[in-house]
């Protein structure tokens, strides 16, 4: 990551510069197997299988904000499109978005997880996985060593350790605080990789000193396409990719190669 300012090169400089195709476990199983192949036959590398959302977590604030499919108009939501006119204009004059998949159905996007997804999911379903998966089958939503050990034996190359952000189930472990246990357990056999918090390159840093290949990032990457766009997204890569580097400056190193957890201080 040392030197790389685009998003292209920060990206080929981790594992996730991979085609990475991203599922759940579907009630259907039949159209799960069928979207698994057509992530195959379309060519991606990596399958990421997230299995921290069994069912929606609870989520309140998405109710009282009208993050529904489609999206609810509000009084609040209506006098906040007013602030941002091109915003509006743009909505009116292109077509709606919508997904292919869903469009006879309305609800929130909670209850849309628990209609689609299968809470009965197991440690025999990511087995099935493997043997239908060639290519890096990574796990998202691991949280205990004991969790990563079980899934790299059921032929797991990768797990992502993630609570999902806290957006699942309040309370769940901290990925950071949790990592050495997990690299421990598992990172002779597969790639750990740490998400949830990465807001900052220093973030990025402690991240891999403690012992992860690489990191993932959710909300820093949306801020930026919120606020500019692609540019936007471009902007949050350069600003992680810069302060990665002003951190491993600041701690005296020259490279993330040289980074040891003693680095690092956990509450
Ligand atoms: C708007 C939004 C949509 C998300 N959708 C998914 C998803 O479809 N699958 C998934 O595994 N995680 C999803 N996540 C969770 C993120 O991948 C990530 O685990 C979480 O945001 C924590 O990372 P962060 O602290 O960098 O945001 C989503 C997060 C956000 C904010």
């Amino acid at each position: 990551m040392m030197g790389t300012t685009s998003l292209e090169a920060l990206a080929a400089a981790v594992p996730a510069g991979r085609r990475w195709f991203q599922v759940s476990l579907w009630r259907d199983r039949e159209a799960s197997r069928d979207f698994v192949e057509r992530a195959l036959a379309s060519g991606y590398e990596a399958l990421v299988l997230t299995v921290d959302v069994p069912v929606a977590g609870s989520r309140p604030r998405d109710m009282h904000n009208g993050l529904t499919i489609p999206p609810a108009l509000t009084a609040r939501t209506v006098a906040d499109a007013a602030l941002a006119p091109g915003l509006v204009v743009n909505l009116l004059s292109t077509e709606q978005l919508e997904f292919a998949s869903l469009r006879s159905w309305g609800g929130t996007v909670a209850e849309l997880a628990d209609w689609i997804f299968d809470p009965a999911a197991s440690l025999a379903d990511v087995r099935a996985l493997r043997d239908a998966w060639p290519g890096q089958l990574v796990i998202k939503g691991v949280q205990s060593a004991d969790d990563a050990r079980a899934v790299v034996e059921a032929g797991a190359d990768a797990v992502v350790l993630s609570n999902h952000g806290g957006r699942q189930l309040d309370r769940a472990p901290t990925p950071l605080e949790q990592l050495p246990a997990v690299v421990a357990a598992v990172g002779d056999r597969a790639e750990v990789y740490l998400d949830g918090g990465i807001l900052n390159g220093a973030d990025v840093v402690a991240a891999i000193a403690l012992g992860a290949r690489s990191c993932l990032v959710g909300r820093a990457y949306l801020y930026g396409l919120m606020a500019g766009g692609e540019r936007g997204v471009q902007r949050a890569a350069d600003l992680l990719a810069q302060e990665v580097r002003r951190t491993l400056q600041l701690l005296g190193v020259t490279s993330l190669a040289e980074l040891t957890p003693d680095r690092v201080r956990l509450r």
